[in-house]
C-alpha cells in the first residue's frame, strides 16, 4: 500500500474545528485538516495567517479555545507538551550553544532516559544522514548556518519521534542554501517517512518540498490541495497571487472575457507562462476558436538569465508574459506593439 492510499483511511493528525483566541483575535479560526501516515504537508500563507500559532497547538504549547487536535485518534486535550513525541525545529535553529553538537544531539535522548551506549549510536546515525559526521565535538558557533540547520533538524530526528513539525525552517539561510536545504529536507523525508509538517510563507519551498499544501489566510484554511493543483488550479483570486504570478482578465473586453462557461462571482485568470507574445502584424494562429488574442504595448522587459519577462499595457492592464530565452525566438523592446496569445483552456475562472 502507497503511504497516499495508508493516508486516506488513518489519518495520523487530525484538527477537528480548532479554533484559538488571543483576546479578540482568532489567531485560528475553525480549523479543520487531517494529516496522513508519512505525509509531507505544507502550511503556507502570509505572516500572520495563523501559521505559528496552528503549529503551537499541535506541538502543545498553546492549548485550543475550541475544537480538539487528535495524534493517531487520540485527543491530545490532556496531553502535555513533552509526551507528544514530535521532533520540532524552529526558524532560529536554538541549538544549546554552550554544548557541542554531539551534547546537543544526545540532549533528547538523555530526556527520554536511553543510556550512553544506545545514545552514541544514534548520534553517530544521525550525523551520519545529514553529512556531517565529522563535526561532533564543534560548538554550534563554529558551524556555518546550513549547518546549524542541519544539525537542528538532526536533533528533532535523533530520538526518532514520528513526528517533525518545521516552522520556517530555512527562513534564515541565504537562496542558495535554503535550495540544497530543500533537497536535504526531501531526501531526510524519502528515506525516514517521517508525518511532516512544516510552516513556510515561501511559495516555491511548499511547491518544492510538499504531498499537499494548506493555504492559510486570517486564521482560516483558503485551498487544500497538491502542489500542482494548487498553482494550477487555485481556488479563489488571494491563492493564484500566493502562488504565483498571475494575469486577472476581467477587463480586457467582452471579446475574451465572453465565456458561457464562466461561474458567477469568478474572475478569469492565466499564468504569465501561458500566454505567448507575437509580433503585433502577427497573422495569428490557426484553429483560432481554441486561442484569445489581444494586443497590446511592451511596457518592461526583464531578462532573467534564462527567462524573458515582459509587462505588457493592454488598456487599462498591465499583463505579465514569461518566456523561455530559445534561439530563434523573437525579442521584444519597450514600446513594441505586440499580440499575446493563449488557449482558451489555459484560462482558470477563481473566486473574488
Ligand atoms: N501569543 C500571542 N499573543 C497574542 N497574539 C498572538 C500570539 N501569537 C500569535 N498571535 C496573533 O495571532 C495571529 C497569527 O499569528 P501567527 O500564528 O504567529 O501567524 P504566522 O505564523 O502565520 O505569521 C497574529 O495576528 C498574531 O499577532
Ligand atoms: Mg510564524
Amino acid at each position: 500500500m502507497s503511504h497516499l492510499e495508508q493516508s486516506s483511511t488513518s489519518p495520523q493528525i487530525e484538527f477537528r474545528n480548532v479554533t484559538k483566541m488571543y483576546g479578540s483575535v482568532a489567531a485560528v479560526k475553525d480549523l479543520s485538516m487531517s494529516v496522513g501516515r508519512g505525509e509531507f504537508l505544507t502550511i503556507l500563507g502570509p505572516s500572520g495567517s495563523g501559521k505559528t500559532t496552528a503549529l503551537m497547538l499541535l506541538a502543545g504549547f498553546a492549548m485550543p479555545t475550541k475544537g480538539d487536535i487528535l495524534i493517531s485518534g487520540k485527543s491530545m486535550a490532556e496531553v502535555p507538551s513533552y509526551r507528544r513525541d514530535q521532533g520540532i525545529v524552529f526558524q532560529n535553529y536554538a541549538l544549546f550553544p554552550h554544548l557541542t553538537v554531539r551534547r546537543n544531539l544526545e540532549f533528547p535522548l538523555e530526556m527520554r532516559g536511553v543510556n550512553a551506549t544506545k545514545r552514541a549510536k544514534r548520534v553517530d546515525s544521525i550525523l551520519a544522514r545529514v553529512h556531517l559526521s565529522d563535526f561532533g565535538h564543534r560548538m554550534p558557533s563554529q558551524l556555518s548556518g546550513g549547518q546549524q540547520q542541519r544539525i537542528a533538524l538532526a536533533r528533532a530526528l535523533v530520538a526518532d519521534p514520528p513526528i517533525l513539525l518545521l516552522d520556517e525552517p530555512l527562513g534564515a539561510l541565504d537562496r542558495n542554501l535554503r535550495e540544497q536545504m530543500q533537497i536535504e529536507i526531501k531526501n531526510l523525508h524519502r528515506e525516514m517517512r517521517k508525518t511532516t509538517i512544516c510552516v513556510t510563507h515561501d511559495q516555491e519551498e511548499a511547491l518544492t518540498l510538499s504531498d499537499r499544501i494548506v493555504v492559510m489566510r486570517s486564521g482560516h484554511i483558503e485551498q487544500t490541495g497538491a502542489p500542482e493543483t494548487l498553482y494550477d488550479r487555485p481556488a479563489t483570486r488571494f491563492v493564484a497571487n500566493f502562488l504565483g504570478e498571475a494575469n486577472f482578465l476581467a477587463s480586457l473586453g467582452t471579446k475574451v472575457c465572453a465565456d458561457e462557461d464562466q461561474p458567477p462571482h469568478t474572475v478569469a485568470m492565466i499564468r504569465p507562462e501561458r500566454v505567448s507574445i507575437a509580433s503585433a502584424s502577427d497573422p495569428g494562429h490557426t484553429g483560432a476558436e481554441r486561442f484569445q488574442s489581444v494586443t497590446g504595448k511592451v511596457e518592461d522587459m526583464i531578462y532573467a538569465g534564462s527567462l524573458r519577462k515582459y509587462n505588457v499595457r493592454v488598456g487599462g492592464n498591465l499583463l505579465i508574459v514569461r518566456e523561455h530565452v530559445a534561439s530563434g525566438k523573437q525579442v521584444f523592446a519597450p514600446e513594441d506593439e505586440v499580440k499575446l496569445n493563449w488557449l482558451r483552456s489555459d484560462v482558470r475562472f477563481v473566486a473574488e
